[in-house]
């Protein structure tokens, strides 16, 4: 299947920076978010976005036009009826995706793929919940979206081939690499990363280094690019210990253990970057 004109569904974070990287590859988007100041904003920062790709050289003035022209917003689902993929980037929230997928799967055309980009909700379960489960799959991409390389594409028990190969192409044309995952809790990528933080955790509270010597071991030992203590201040201590509790739940295995000094900072509201303090102050 040719993908032409790809639907987003929300302007935030993760839908603008889908929407660029579209647009920027000369794949038409049509991005539809609740509100008309959630869409401006997002086409705001894929604006601003597209002016520092110009300052670094990486991009013209041209580019950018060309690839703003391709992008439509709006706040009506009936615009998305020209696209041949629909990726779902809304809020986080199981009900809301729910209400989100069918919606979607009610006015689009039968052979129209529906894909979301959820962190931690079952693509399999929300498969179940649209008539076309064979054409619903997950798109994970990874934040900003623009630089990041990588497309984690989960397949749903009921995900066709066809879906498969035209999503896996579909991300290819994108630029990304995309790697292929049955659904499962945390995909491949957090499913090894959280609990890698939440290990970092123990290591802190068991008091055998310090911060810095913990972040500077795993930069310097395993050529990771940031230590997972800065990483778990740049997610969000509260995001790590949610995922961790799904994963507890999910697998009903204890090795997923949250590590009580991560929920004691939660508990303090020492959340990382966003508000202040985390393991490190800012
Ligand atoms: N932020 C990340 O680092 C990251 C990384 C990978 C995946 N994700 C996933 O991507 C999705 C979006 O996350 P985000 O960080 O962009 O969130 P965000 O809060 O920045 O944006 C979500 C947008 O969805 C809109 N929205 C809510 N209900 C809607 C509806 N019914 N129809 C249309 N739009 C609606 C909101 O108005 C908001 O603009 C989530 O599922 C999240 O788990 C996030």
């Amino acid at each position: 299947m040719d993908i032409t004109t790809v639907g987003i569904i929300g302007a935030g974070t993760m839908g603008n920076g889908i929407a660029q990287a579209c647009a920027v590859s000369g794949i038409n988007v049509v991005m539809v978010d609740i509100s008309d100041a959630a869409v401006t904003k997002g086409i705001a920062t894929v604006s601003g976005s597209l002016d520092r790709l110009i300052k670094k050289e990486k991009i013209t003035a041209d580019d950018k036009a060309a690839a703003m022209a391709r992008i439509q917003v709006s706040t009506r689902y009936d615009d998305l009826k020209g696209a041949q993929l629909v990726i779902e980037a809304a809020t986080e929230n199981y009900d809301l995706k729910v209400k989100i997928v069918k919606q979607l799967d009610a006015m689009l055309a039968p052979e129209v793929i529906i894909a979301s980009n959820t962190s931690s909700i079952s693509i399999t379960k929300l498969a179940a919940v649209t008539g076309r489960a064979d054409k619903f799959i997950g798109m994970h991409f990874f934040n900003p979206v623009p630089m990041m390389a990588l497309v984690e594409i989960i397949r749903g028990l009921q995900t066709s081939d066809a879906t498969h190969a035209a999503v896996h192409a579909m991300a290819t044309a994108l630029g990304k690499t995309p790697i292929t995952v049955k659904n499962a809790p945390g995909f491949v990528v957090n499913r090894i990363l959280v609990p890698m933080i939440n290990e970092a955790f123990f290591v802190l509270a068991e008091g055998l280094a310090t911060p810095e010597d913990i972040d500077a071991g795993m930069k310097l030992g395993c050529n990771q690019p940031i230590g997972p203590l800065a990483l778990a201040d740049m997610v969000g201590l509260d995001v790590c210990l949610a995922v961790m509790e799904v994963y507890l739940s999910e697998f009903g295995d204890s090795k997923y253990r949250a590590c009580p000094l991560l929920k004691e900072m939660v508990a303090a509201g020492r959340l990382g970057r966003k508000t202040g303090q985390g393991v490190y102050t800012y």
